[in-house]
């Protein structure tokens, strides 16, 4: 165990420590006994380079378990899952001792084009922070660290490095800080990696808001914050905002850079000995994991990613109970991707993996029945003709049941750049067209990290939503196919009928060098609900071979938590899993909000007939908003409408909550407006009774004084009106000494904590 103090290193030892010994190290301070460790990527699986090193997944690694990506992992919708994946790839650092993995990755997916998305769980903040946390929980039970990343609002690769995210206070607090804070919170990641990007102007790795007052002041994290490799702009500046680590290191430029700030008073020592404590803080903890000894159980492993592909999958359409398939069924897999499976993203997260099964494969050792194969395409689309086209109608017109294997080409989607579109390759759309004309038992398979349009959705008759699966997809596949897994796979993001119904429309990926969050908290289903706008598939979504009843929903107020109870029943003949999500709205409000807001899930798994009371908890404070005036959280008072169903448009019932709301007493001043200063605890009762005593005795002209006499009138007309300035208006009975008195007596009344301060923003 490292037990050493930054105040035992001199000056130069500390600007070293915070910046990376390579690509991947830290440096060893051995005057001190300090080791070096080393990081490594994260986050579907380990991507530790042995030999040459970069961010881009270009050059080897060595050979670890690739498990499916975030995006088909959120498709679980269940953290014990998500929590073995960490669990497992922790197990695997540790045998290469690697300290830290680096991920997860709980980026909100605010466009389907971000070209990293299939890094990113959801749209939503709820299931992206419920399985982060649990990401990182799994990992760092087996003292393997993790890094939170990318810290924050880093929602597109178009000029990442440089480009401003200009996003409002509301979206930011409420959207794309949510899943940080309740990973931080709840999970306690050892470090926070920022993002490249500026927000609203300022570079994360140097914005102190961002680094030390929200993360650190309000947030409580306490372990190192590490700049995503190549962030740093200014690293006497970042330093100072609270980013600790450098990486990868500068060769000991910007070491130097530190000495000279801190000798010539532009820099406070007491940041570079937090800076290198965190550090050393670190290294202790990584010291602390047992030794596991390889070698690493590859088959366990891929057997584990196998399942968790098999339950990452979504089953979005089933006409007929065409699937499962029978294993006689004579079946045509058509498409190059049933033999060469797309089963991750490139970038920093590529894994070189273990195994790698194909579906045809699989399918050919699960089937009874004839498998009859068509590439149908190829997979860049340079090799596409009337021969393969006709080879895969020809191979369905043979078959009962035509399996076409759809996707998009390695190169549509990548870390570094985003897509344009998000359509389906024509060559493959008109070999489906084809097989659809040949069979009409067609199903397609989709292979894809972001959505993809399905202008085909009504002339197939089943879809499966296969994302990217990981090294053991194409078993997952076949598995699903042929019912050896009861899909329970529930959709983390919307899929649009087209991309100009996305929010970000107009405003992705911005232009000279900002990109402007013009749809505020309308995020995702939030928008399409808020829109009435028809989708492909919601948010949500997700069938089963079984089917799922709801009934007897019931919510209530308890202390500081809503408990919402429902009964389930599978109704079908098999054994299934259901996600019960609960949704809430407060149709009055006085901020924007979307109709309805995931707010807590639960899985439950179910043998056919049998029945279960599911409870969901909504913690009470998960229903504030970020009040811009007041700088926090609030609560809203109202009542409240908690909707539970199988998706965000499949509501199988609810229940009204009554809640009382936080009082927001701000104090007083001349630009409170009349408004404010009538709903003041004070000042309201105090005006009521002198309007009263005033229109008493007044010889106001009788439309003035019924207005007056009339609150709820006289607030439509003035209710926004500075009270400083009301007074210089004709005939008004007060003077400005009048107000002042009134607002010094209002906000002596009220000690501080009963106050909120005013935002400065
Ligand atoms: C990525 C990070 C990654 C790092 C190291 C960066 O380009 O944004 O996610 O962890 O490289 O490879």
């Amino acid at each position: 165990m490292v037990e050493i103090s930054s105040s035992e290193l001199t000056l130069e030892e500390k600007a070293a420590l915070t910046s990376g010994a390579d690509f991947w190290t830290t440096k060893s301070i051995e005057r001190v006994g300090l080791p070096s460790i080393m990081v490594s990527d994260g986050p579907h699986g380990l991507r530790k380079q042995a030999g040459a090193s970069d961010h881009l997944g270009l050059s080897g690694s060595v050979p670890a378990t690739c498990f499916p990506p975030a995006v088909a992992l959120a498709s679980s919708w269940d953290p014990e899952l998500v929590a073995r994946v960490g669990a497992a790839i922790a197990v695997e650092a540790a045998i290469e001792d690697v300290a830290v993995v680096l991920g997860p990755g709980v980026n909100i997916k605010r466009s389907p084009l971000c070209g990293r998305n299939f890094e990113y769980y959801s749209e939503d903040p709820l299931l992206a922070g419920v399985l982060g946390a649990a990401w990182v929980r799994g990992a760092q039970s087996h003292g393997v660290g993790t890094s939170l990343k990318h810290f924050a609002a880093n929602n597109q690769e178009t000029d990442r490095m440089r480009c401003s995210s200009d996003v409002d206070m509301r979206p930011l607090r409420e959207l794309y800080l949510r899943a940080f804070e309740r990973v931080v919170k709840q999970a306690h990641p050892w470090t926070v990696m920022c993002s490249y990007n500026k927000i609203n102007g300022v570079y994360a790795s140097e914005n102190r808001w961002l680094l030390t007052q929200v993360l650190r002041d309000e947030w409580g994290f306490d372990g190192l914050v590490v700049s995503d490799w190549g962030a740093v702009n200014d690293r006497v500046k970042g330093l100072a905002a609270g980013m600790d680590l450098e990486m990868p290191g500068s060769g000991g430029r910007t070491d130097t850079q530190l000495v000279d700030a801190v000798r010539a008073g532009r820099l406070d020592e007491a940041a570079l000995d937090k800076a290198a404590q965190r550090v050393i803080n670190l290294v202790a903890k990584a010291q602390e994991r047992p030794h596991v000894a390889g070698p690493l159980d590859v088959d366990a492993h891929h057997r584990l990613a196998r399942s968790v592909a098999a339950h990452s999958i979504v089953l979005l359409k089933n006409d007929g109970a065409l699937l499962p398939l029978a294993r006689s069924a004579r079946v045509a897999v058509i498409g190059e991707f049933a033999k060469k499976p797309r089963y991750q993203g490139a970038g920093s997260s590529l894994i070189n993996p273990t195994r790698l099964n194909n579906a045809l494969d699989e399918i050919r050792a699960l089937s009874r029945g004839e498998v009859l194969y068509a590439p149908g395409y190829s997979l860049d689309g340079s090799g596409d003709s009337e021969e393969l086209l006709t080879g895969a109608a020809a191979a369905a017109t043979r078959a009962d049941v035509a399996i076409v294997f759809l996707g998009l080409p390695p190169e549509d989607e990548s870390e570094g750049y985003d897509r344009t579109s998000i359509d389906l390759p024509a060559g493959q759309l008109a070999v489906l067209e084809a097989v659809r004309a040949a069979n009409q038992n067609t199903v397609v398979v989709l292979s894809n990290g972001g959505v993809v349009a399905l202008p085909f959705r009504d002339d197939v008759a089943a879809i499966v939503e296969g994302w990217l699966l990981g090294q053991a997809g194409g078993g997952a596949i076949a598995d699903v196919l042929y019912g050896v897994v009861n899909p329970s796979g529930k959709l983390a993001e919307t899929i649009p009928l087209r991309l100009k119904d996305n929010p970000t429309y107009g405003n992705f990926p911005g232009e000279l060098g900002h990109v402007r969050y013009g749809e505020g908290v309308l995020v995702g289903y939030r928008w399409y609900d808020a829109r009435g706008l028809e989708v492909a598939y919601p948010f949500g979504h997700g069938l089963s071979y079984t089917a799922f009843e709801y009934s007897d929903i019931s919510a209530e107020l308890s202390g500081d938590e809503i408990c919402v109870h429902v009964t389930v029943s599978n109704t079908g003949k098999r054994a299934g899993r259901e996600v019960v999500q609960a949704y809430v709205g407060l149709a009055k409000s006085r901020v924007t909000r979307a109709p309805r807001e995931l707010k807590a899930f639960a899985g439950v798994v179910l043998q056919p007939g049998e029945t279960r009371r599911v409870e969901l908890t909504i913690p009470r404070c998960d229903l504030a908003y970020w009040d811009v005036r007041a700088d926090r959280w609030v609560v809203e008072g109202g009542a409240y409408r908690i909707d539970v169903g199988a998706s965000s448009r499949d509501i199988r019932g609810g229940a009204w909550v009554d809640v009382k709301g936080d009082a927001v007493v701000l104090p007083l001043n001349h630009n409170s407006s009349v408004g404010d200063v009538l709903d003041h605890p004070i000042a309201g009762p105090l005006v009521r009774e002198q309007v009263s005593q005033f229109l008493a005795g007044s010889h106001m002209d009788s439309a003035g004084a019924s207005m007056m006499a009339n609150e709820e009138a006289a607030r439509k007309m003035i209710g926004d009106f500075p009270i400083g300035r009301i007074v210089s208006f004709p005939g008004m009975p007060v003077t400005i000494e009048r107000v002042d008195e009134l607002i010094a007596y209002a906000n002596a009344q009220l000690d501080s904590a009963q106050q909120v301060t005013q935002a400065t923003q």
